[in-house]
């Protein structure tokens, strides 16, 4: 399993560009699918999760090439519509496969996703979704089989959560069903606008996209596109708390500050200085000492994001005074909060509260990621800990931050990633040594 060494106490500056989204990457590739054309696909970032979604591409019959950032998809030859429990396992959110499958060829044979380790992660919405624009779905332990013979006709449908994936699955599915479909309490992330801009490129009909009510107004067919992925606003924050930790300052570039504006509020809070600039431009320079955060309540978008959870617990812990997180949307997303208790924090957690009681300064130790974000928010951490720092699990944050390492390297980190010996030689730096 790989790992990363940091050596923490470096302040990070400099410039980073942040990646394309990885939640908007992977319902475009699979959106892409249902064109039975060619499209291209820029600022599709290189993760672990998008390799995943290209296999699952290449499974059903498409053409699939990446030439740098760019994903051309030829999903002319189409042709399968089950994909295999093992390509289902490698990446949570294939669900997303569901409704482009169904759309293109009327039918689709895939496992439910099954849990992950920030929680069930239930598809009961998803299949509620396909269902109301008429696909007959039988779940076999799992395997679930959904076909719509006559093919898909709209429908009305009133999500009980907001839920992001579901809302793609309609919208994709809903695209080239016989007549109007209208989702209700839709989810209004930047994603979900950004996946009804690709669809409507592609000659799809989607309006209200990032408002709560969607409508699709269904057409004959859909055809190739070329589109830009927006910027990652997860991984825009991730690299904003490494510069706030360490007392830094980054300029960010190719970022959506406007897609962050619940995130800002609270590093503005925490004390940071931020200067969001039109063109995508964003500088954050920190504080001496970051203030604590009175309230952070997870929240669907525009609230503040669950992804950036834990980025902002790593920064609570180095805060002065006491922070309270309320996580609202998964039911077990404090992996982090033992591995940051290893490194001095001062955390208490209550059902979904978590209080942080910040800490002069933390300590490096040998941490384990469970989760791409809790796994980050490590890294974060071990950027500012006094010694050294080991985090585990490499393989969590590759699902989700292009080139990590480098690009906090290029900030002045002192971090690098290597394999760990099978007698795990390194035990002697679970105790954060001082170098
Ligand atoms: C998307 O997951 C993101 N993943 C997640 O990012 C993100 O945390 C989440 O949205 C919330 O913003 C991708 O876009 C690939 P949901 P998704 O359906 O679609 C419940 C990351 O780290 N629910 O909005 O799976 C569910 O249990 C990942 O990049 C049902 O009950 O999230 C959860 O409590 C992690 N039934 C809540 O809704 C369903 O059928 C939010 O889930 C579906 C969801």
């Amino acid at each position: 399993m790989a790992q990363y060494i940091i050596q923490g106490g470096r302040r990070l500056e400099g410039e980073h560009w942040v990646q394309g989204a990885k939640n908007s990457a992977l319902p475009i590739l699979a959106a892409a699918a249902a064109t039975k054309s060619q499209c291209v696909i820029h600022r599709c970032p290189a993760l672990k999760d998008v390799d995943a979604a290209l296999r699952i591409l290449r499974w059903l019959g498409c053409g699939v090439r990446r030439e740098g950032g760019t994903v051309t998809v030829d999903a002319a030859g189409l042709s399968h519509s089950r994909i295999p429990e093992v390509l289902m396992r490698e990446m949570r959110s294939s669900i997303i496969f569901m409704g482009p499958l169904l759309s293109a060829l009327g039918h689709a044979e895939l496992s439910a996703p099954g849990g992950c380790e920030i929680g069930l992660r239930p598809i009961n919405l998803h299949l509620e979704a396909m269902r109301a624009l008429g696909a007959e779905i039988v779940d076999e332990g799992g395997r679930l089989s959904c076909s719509a013979a006559k093919g898909l006709h709209g429908g009305r449908y009133i999500l009980s959560f907001p839920s992001v994936g579901a809302t793609e699955n309609m919208m994709i599915a809903a695209a080239r069903a016989r007549g109007t479909t209208t989702l209700t309490n839709a989810a209004r992330e930047p994603e979900i606008v950004d996946l009804a801009n690709f669809l409507n490129r592609c000659g799809a009909n989607v309006r209200g996209a990032g408002e709560g009510v969607i409508t699709i107004e269904g057409v004959e067919s859909l055809h190739g596109a070329e589109h830009a992925v927006i910027p990652d606003r997860i991984a825009a924050v991730t690299m904003l708390s490494a510069a706030a930790i360490t007392r830094g300052e980054i300029l960010l570039r190719g970022a959506a500050p406007g897609h962050m504006d619940a995130v800002l509020s609270v590093l503005e809070q925490g004390g940071c200085r931020i200067r969001r600039a039109p063109d995508g431009e964003m500088h954050l320079r920190a504080c001496a000492r970051l203030r604590h955060f009175p309230t952070v309540r997870t929240m669907p978008y525009p609230g503040f994001p669950t992804d950036a959870q834990a980025a902002i617990m790593a920064l609570a812990c180095v805060a002065e005074g006491a922070s309270m997180i309320t996580e609202t949307i998964f039911e077990n997303r404090y992996n982090h909060v033992g591995e940051l208790r290893r490194m001095g924090a001062s955390i208490r957690v209550e059902d979904r509260v978590a209080v942080v009681e910040g800490v002069a300064c933390l300590h490096g130790a040998g941490v384990e990621a469970r989760d791409l974000r809790a796994g980050t928010a490590l890294v974060v951490a071990g950027l500012a800990a006094e010694g050294r720092t080991r985090v585990r699990g490499v393989c969590h944050m590759e699902r989700g931050c292009e080139r990590f390492e480098e690009a906090l390297a290029a900030l002045g980190a002192d971090i690098n990633r290597m394999e760990e010996d099978s007698d795990g030689k390194e035990a002697n730096e679970d105790k954060g040594e001082k170098k």
